[in-house]
C-alpha cells in the first residue's frame, strides 16, 4: 500500500512540474484529487482493508491528499504569477512614443472680442441686459425719437415681419427696455444680433452690436470720453487714443462718431487706416432728453450717455481682417488662427 502511495505522489510531482498553464493544472488536479481521481479511489478502497488497519490507512491517504493538494496550490501560485507577468508584458505601452494631442475647439474670434468687451465694461461696473432680437416699431424706432417716415429710418431699414414687427436694426431698443424697467443709476451693456439690408465686404445683413447706457445725475460727454478712453486701452493697447467727431443720431444729442488711433501704425498712417492714422469704431452721444422722458425718466434730474459698437468692426480692426464674410464662413483654417492656447 505504501508503494502505491509513493507511486501516486511521485507521479503527481512529475506531472505537476510539467504543466504550463492553470487550465492544464486544473485538469490534472481532477485526475488526482477530483471525484474520480486516484486519491479518491484509494479512499473508496477503504472497505476492503481489514478493520484494524483502516485507521492508519485512512490517515495515510488523507496525508497524501493534503500533500498533493499543497503541491497543486504551490504550482497554481507559480503559474498565476507567470501568466500575470506575461499579460503585463503583452499589454505594455511604450511611454517613450510621442503623445497624440486631442483636437480641441476654440472660441470664435467674435466671441473672443465680445468677452473682452464685457470684461472691460463689467470691470467698470456695467451689468448685461439682453433685449429681444425681434422687436416692435415702437422700441426699434419711435421710442428712440425716430417717428414713422423719419429719414433716419433709411440708414437702418431692415427686415419687417409685419408693419409693426421687425428684426431689430440695432441694439438701441435695449436702452429703452432697460429705462422702462430700471430706476437710475443705470449702467448696462445690451449685446445681440442685429439686421440690416446691407451686404458687402464690410457689411453683413446680420451682425452683432453691443449697446452701452449710463443714466445718472450729471452724466456728461466727459464721462463718455473717460469711459471710452479706458475701454480702447483695454481693447487695443495702452497707447490707443480716442477722438470725437460730431455726428447725428435722433436718440442722442449731441451725437458723436468715435475714432481710435490705428492699432497697426499708431497714428502714422497705413493701409488699415487708409493713411489717416484714425479708425472709426462706434457711434455715441448724450441720450436725447425726449428719449429719457418717453421711457419715464425725469430729464431735469437725470442725464445719460449711450454708445453702440459693432463687434465685427472691432474684431476686423483688432485682427486686420479685410472681409467681414470670413467671420461667418466658419472655415476651420481661418478660425484656427485665433486659437491662442
Ligand atoms: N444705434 C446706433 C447704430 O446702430 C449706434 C448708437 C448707439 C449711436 C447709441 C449712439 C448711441 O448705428
Amino acid at each position: 500500500m505504501q508503494e502505491k502511495h509513493n507511486e501516486i505522489k511521485q507521479n503527481a510531482k512529475i506531472e505537476i512540474a510539467k504543466t504550463e498553464s492553470t487550465k492544464e493544472l486544473n485538469d490534472l488536479k481532477a485526475k488526482y484529487v477530483g471525484k474520480n481521481g486516484e486519491v479518491t479511489a484509494l479512499l473508496r478502497g477503504m472497505k476492503d482493508i481489514p478493520a484494524e488497519e483502516r485507521a492508519s490507512f485512512g490517515k495515510m491517504v488523507n496525508d497524501l491528499k493534503v500533500e498533493i493538494t499543497e503541491m497543486f496550490s504551490a504550482k497554481e501560485n507559480e503559474l498565476k504569477d507567470k501568466e500575470m507577468m506575461a499579460k503585463f508584458d503583452s499589454e505594455a505601452i511604450d511611454i517613450t512614443l510621442p503623445g497624440k494631442t486631442p483636437l480641441a475647439g476654440s472660441l470664435h474670434p467674435l466671441n473672443i472680442v465680445k468677452n473682452k468687451i464685457f470684461d472691460a465694461f463689467c470691470g467698470m461696473g456695467f451689468e448685461v441686459f439682453e433685449g429681444p432680437e425681434i422687436d416692435t416699431d415702437y422700441y426699434c424706432f419711435q421710442a428712440l425719437n425716430i417717428p414713422k417716415d423719419h429719414p433716419a429710418r433709411d440708414m437702418q431699414d431692415t427686415f419687417y415681419i409685419t408693419d409693426n414687427i421687425l428684426l431689430r436694426p440695432h441694439t438701441s431698443p435695449g436702452q429703452v427696455r432697460t429705462m422702462e424697467n430700471k430706476k437710475p443709476p443705470i449702467k448696462i451693456l445690451s449685446p445681440g444680433r442685429v439686421y440690416r439690408a446691407d451686404d458687402d465686404a464690410s457689411h453683413s445683413p446680420m451682425f452683432h452690436q453691443i449697446e452701452g447706457l449710463v443714466v445718472d445725475k450729471g452724466v456728461s460727454l466727459c464721462d463718455l470720453q473717460g469711459l471710452l478712453d479706458e475701454f480702447v486701452k483695454i481693447m487695443f493697447d495702452e497707447q490707443t487714443k480716442t477722438r470725437f467727431r460730431p455726428s447725428y443720431f435722433p436718440f442722442t444729442e449731441p451725437s458723436v462718431e468715435v475714432d481710435v488711433t490705428c492699432c497697426k501704425c499708431h497714428g502714422k498712417g497705413c493701409s488699415l487706416c487708409k493713411g489717416t492714422g484714425w479708425i472709426e469704431i462706434l457711434g455715441a452721444g448724450i441720450v436725447n432728453k425726449k428719449v429719457l422722458e418717453m421711457s419715464g425718466i425725469d430729464s431735469n434730474e437725470y442725464s445719460g450717455l449711450a454708445f453702440g459698437l459693432g463687434i465685427e468692426r472691432i474684431t476686423m480692426i483688432k485682427y486686420g481682417i479685410s472681409d467681414i464674410r470670413t467671420l461667418f464662413e466658419n472655415n476651420v483654417k481661418f478660425l484656427k488662427q485665433f486659437n491662442r492656447r
